[in-house]
């Protein structure tokens, strides 16, 4: 198991599309991902706590005249979209390895179009609560690197996390245009779907858990 961890953390050193630190462009990369690696001026798309980055190659597929970006701290899991948007040959993926709250250091303001957010981690403790990716001040930061008429979208199983988030957002005089279901496939939004399952959308739902769903833009 370790071997083949270690097998993959050399295999990503070597990948095109993946930045992670001690490569060569993973500290110039900001302000510069249209130029230095897309090579085109469409509209990039960020997956938060990617994993395996389902979305992110999904979502490239579907839609090629756009840009994806999985974002995940864990080399392991990217290795897997990685290894897909290689196979595939789809160049409009790219995987960036880093904690989340640096977001800032990679992305100049507005170089961002959209925002998925893809069952991260509930973190229900309260001291944890900091931590969660739709806390105030992630918000803060994604509405700064992001274009104003790009959407966030969030998907999770938890409804603690959930119901967070909708407090989180009544809060602020900064959103419009929120849609809400607790129950993504029943709803009508199931088209924003694109029926994708990301690998925690797939363990979840078998074990019953509706998805609940929520997207919004910045005012
Ligand atoms: C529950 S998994 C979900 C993975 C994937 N989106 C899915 O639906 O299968 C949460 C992911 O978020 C990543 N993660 C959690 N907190 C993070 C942070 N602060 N920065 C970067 N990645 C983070 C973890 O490494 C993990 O891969």
């Amino acid at each position: 198991m370790m071997r083949n961890k270690q097998k993959r953390f050399a295999e990503n050193r070597e990948r095109p599309n993946i930045f992670e630190p001690e490569k060569p462009g993973y500290e110039e990369i900001k302000g510069n991902w249209h130029d230095k690696y897309f090579e085109n001026d469409n509209h990039i798309t960020l997956e938060l706590a990617c994993g395996k980055g389902e979305y992110t190659t999904g979502l490239a597929r579907h839609y090629p005249e756009r840009n994806f970006i999985g974002v995940d701290i864990k080399g392991d899991r990217i290795w897997w979209g990685s290894k897909d948007a290689i196979d595939e040959n789809l160049s409009n993926v790219a995987f960036l390895r880093t904690q989340i709250q640096l977001l800032e250091k990679f992305f100049v303001d507005g170089e961002v179009h959209d925002i998925w957010i893809t069952f991260p981690d509930p973190r229900p403790k309260k001291r944890d609560i900091k931590r969660r990716l739709t806390s105030p001040r992630f918000l803060d930061m994604y509405k700064k690197v992001m274009q104003k008429e790009g959407w966030v979208y969030f998907k999770t199983d938890n409804p603690g996390l959930f119901d967070y988030t909708l407090e989180v957002l009544s809060d602020r005089d900064d959103i419009k245009n929120l849609c809400i279901t607790r129950d993504l496939y029943h709803s009508e939004y199931i088209d924003e779907h694109h029926g994708i399952k990301t690998r925690f959308e797939k363990m979840f739902y078998e074990k019953g858990f509706s998805i609940k769903y929520l997207k919004f833009q910045w005012n």
